[in-house]
């Protein structure tokens, strides 16, 4: 795997990725791409793995977008199969394992767009975000508009995705576009606490969550209901939710296997 990512495994069953082109902002090209890929794909293997953060090098930035100067000689066709072929945002969205983004930075464009494929969102208050392509006559190519009117409703992205104006972390938090955003230094260790904490749950459950909570972007209640009861029945077939319930009866903490 080139050096433009760095996959690190952490205590307590936690894996972080890190975008590192810290010179050039993090910006997204095809080795970040092309790594982001191999190391999900590694990392949906490996048992030991519950919870994935991606965030980027260095103090300035997250992922400020899409690499622009991939973007000169590209041509229609070509563009439109390297995003089809090398969607790590779909990627992201079907890992079967927690995914948080820990937004350092400037989180621009696909960066932004990238965030909103991840499970949860944790951001710097100095954090700036938003979707500048407007800029260079463009409009998000990475779900930009779609998943960004679902966090934050129609207007909010109407406004960012036609203004390009970029928010601060707070703001973002305000909005929806990120859950909650804390102070720089204490960055690290929110989202530390927030992954131990989903680490130390059933990874069948968590997968179950996951599902479940995406499924109801794309079903009617009736259908999403039927979904999340079939993935609910299912757990009764797992170690873990033996563990589990054993554990409540037994007044112990529960400690989940996977299995
Ligand atoms: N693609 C390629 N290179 C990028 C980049 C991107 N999306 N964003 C930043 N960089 C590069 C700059 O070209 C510069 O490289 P250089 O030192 O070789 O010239 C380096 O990263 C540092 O960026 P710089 O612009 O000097 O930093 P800044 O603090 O003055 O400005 C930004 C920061 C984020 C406001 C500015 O870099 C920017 O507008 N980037 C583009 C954001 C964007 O439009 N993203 C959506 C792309 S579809």
């Amino acid at each position: 795997m080139s050096d433009a990512l760095l996959v690190e495994k952490l205590d307590g069953h936690i894996a972080k990725i890190t975008i590192n082109r810290p010179d050039k902002l993090n910006a997204l090209n095809k080795a970040v791409r092309q790594g982001m890929f191999e190391a999900l794909e590694d990392l949906a293997g490996d048992d030991d793995v519950r919870v994935v953060i991606i965030t980027g090098a260095g103090e300035k930035s997250f992922i400020a977008g899409a690499d622009i100067s991939e973007f000169k000689d590209a041509r229609p066709v070509e563009q439109y199969r390297s995003m089809q072929s090398g969607n790590i945002y779909v990627a992201l969205e079907t890992f079967p394992k927690p995914v948080i983004a820990m937004i350092n930075g400037f989180c621009l464009g696909g960066g932004c767009e990238l965030a909103m494929a991840c499970d949860m969102r944790v951001a710097s208050t100095k954090a700036k975000l938003g979707q500048p392509e407007i800029n260079l006559g463009l409009i998000p190519g990475a779900g930009g508009t779609q998943r960004l009117p679902r966090l934050v409703g129609e207007g909010w992205a109407m406004r960012l995705v036609m203004s390009g104006e970029l928010i601060s972390g707070e703001k973002a938090a305000e909005i929806g576009l990120v859950e909650v955003a804390v102070e720089p230094d204490e960055l690290e260790a929110h989202v530390m606490t927030l992954a131990s904490n989903i680490a130390g749950r059933s990874p069948m459950a968590l997968q179950a969550a996951k599902e479940s909570i995406l499924a109801a972007r794309r079903m009617p209640l009736d259908e999403g209901l039927k979904f999340e009861r079939g993935w609910f029945s299912l757990l009764f077939s797992t170690d873990d939710m033996a563990e589990g319930v054993g554990a409540f009866l037994e007044k112990r903490k529960p400690e989940f296997t996977g299995s």
